[in-house]
């Protein structure tokens, strides 16, 4: 099946827009609209476009936001609640930005990438994950989350049920929702290791189902899927023609032995049937250079390229031109990158080992990403109080309990969909991690708490 969301079949590429005549865009008298304005100017009708309206902000950013706040009012918050990389961007990336600047790629590039990029993620594709794209379906992005808003909007019809595994990425429901499309939440627990399961799959299947989102490594709990488990979804994938899968990769490299990363789109009857999102911010430590992709059969592409044109154009030339020197950097990001991912490796083992040992967290280990979701139901719930403090009906107030008394920013699980856990993210030194986790000990202590 060969559908694209209804809205976007009026959609033209920006340059073939007609100037005049049928399908024409409306003029209007400019002189008449100043005018109507003056008298206007008392009552401004301040109505919202209701998808807009009922979107969520970011808690993720809030709680990042807040914790920055509190340090510059001298408080010794430790923040662990952003999701970037704490090393500098490696050097090669930096030297080719500048270089770059210096040589003079500076203007607008191809709405879906440079060319010189496009081959480089096409050859990466083939070689590390197996899955063969032609350059002409790839749309280079401001960073994977506008790669999976674009491809939302481009397969989305109104109406259409999204399918989203709980715990999940912030962003995936409200940018469904904001397509026009309803998200359908399936939730797991840490003992199903925090990963949608056939059997969950299939029941949450409807005739509307149009996209299942899948991340894997996982952003917020590290679970990663191993080829059998993608096989089995795959299976129910396939009996459902039209369910497609965008799969979130950006997190490919950040995978710790022994679990490995697979491409949805190399297993059997998937290709035509996958959106594949990778990008550079997470992998390359390059969140502020805005840099991602959307790997698709050609239709989706091309669809997701026509609202690009339409928007935001061509992603920055200079974060291009260093994006592929960092493909050249070699296999799996190469040394350099291997080296951060070593690190994450350290700190995960430190900050789960952790966790283990403090009395009520429950923990399903994370393989991958440099996240990780402990679940602290028992520290929540009606009556519970922390003492000299109040009531902690939820994890939205375990997480301000933590930040105000133990000066931990972490991330409530409600905003992931896991509604009794807290994410913590571990892109920061031994040290700080150290200090965080002896405060969260300290916090999270059973005297400190009533009703528990
Ligand atoms: C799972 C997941 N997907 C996509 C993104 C978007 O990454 P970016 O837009 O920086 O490339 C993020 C960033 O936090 C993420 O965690």
């Amino acid at each position: 099946m060969r559908c694209v969301a209804p809205n976007l079949h009026s959609v033209r590429p920006c340059c073939q827009l007609p100037r005049s005549g049928r399908g024409a865009v409306r003029v209007v008298n400019v002189l008449c609209t100043a005018m109507a304005s003056d008298t206007a100017a008392a009552a401004v009708d301040t109505t919202l476009n209701p998808r807009v309206a009922s979107l969520k902000p970011s808690k993720t950013m809030a709680l990042t936001d807040l914790a920055t706040r509190l340090k510059e009012e001298g408080q010794d918050i430790i923040g662990l609640a952003a999701g970037e990389p704490d090393f500098d961007t490696p050097a090669p990336i930096i030297e080719a930005g500048v270089e770059a600047l210096r040589l003079g790629y500076t203007r607008y590039t191809p709405n879906t990438g440079t060319s010189a990029l496009r081959k480089a993620i096409c050859a990466k594709l083939s070689s590390e994950n197996g899955v063969k794209y032609d350059p002409d379906q790839v749309v280079v992005s401001n960073g994977a989350k506008q790669c999976i808003w674009q491809a939302l909007l481009a397969v989305c019809s109104p109406d259409d049920e999204v399918i989203i595994p709980a715990p999940f990425w912030v962003s995936y429901p409200e940018m469904a929702r904001l397509a026009g499309a309803s998200p359908v939440i399936v939730s797991s627990s840490p003992e199903e290791g925090f990963k949608l399961t056939p059997e969950a799959l299939q029941a949450a299947l409807t005739p509307r189902s149009r996209l299942l989102i899948l991340c894997t490594p996982s952003n917020p709990t590290g679970a990663v899927y191993t080829r059998e488990e993608l096989e089995a979804l795959a299976q129910v994938v396939a009996g459902h023609p039209r369910l497609l899968v965008l799969s979130d990769e950006i997190y490919e490299y950040i995978v710790y032995s022994p679990a490995k990363h697979y491409s949805f789109a190399t297993l059997p009857g998937m290709y035509d049937r996958t959106l594949t999102v990778n990008g550079f911010s997470k992998a390359y430590a390059m969140t502020g250079w805005r840099l991602g992709y959307l790997a698709a059969p050609r239709h989706f592409a091309k669809a997701a390229a026509v609202i690009q044109s339409q928007s935001t154009s061509g992603a920055s030339s200079i974060a291009q031109h260093a994006a592929v020197t960092a493909l050249g950097m070699g296999p799996q990001g190469g040394p350099l990158v291997q080296e951060m991912i070593r690190a994450f490796e350290e700190r995960r083992d430190y900050v789960t080992q952790r966790l283990q040992q403090m009395p009520g967290v429950r923990l399903a280990a994370p393989q991958g990403a440099f996240y990780v979701m402990p679940e602290v139901s028992a520290f929540v719930g009606p009556g519970v109080e922390a003492k000299g403090w109040g009531p902690v009906p939820d994890v939205d107030a375990l997480c301000r309990y933590l930040v105000e008394v133990g000066n931990v920013a972490l991330v409530p699980g409600d905003a992931f969909g896991a509604p009794t856990c807290i994410r913590i993210s571990y892109a920061a030194s031994l040290d700080t991690l150290a200090k965080a986790l002896d405060r969260v000990a300290a916090a999270l202590a059973p005297d400190n708490f009533a009703g528990i």
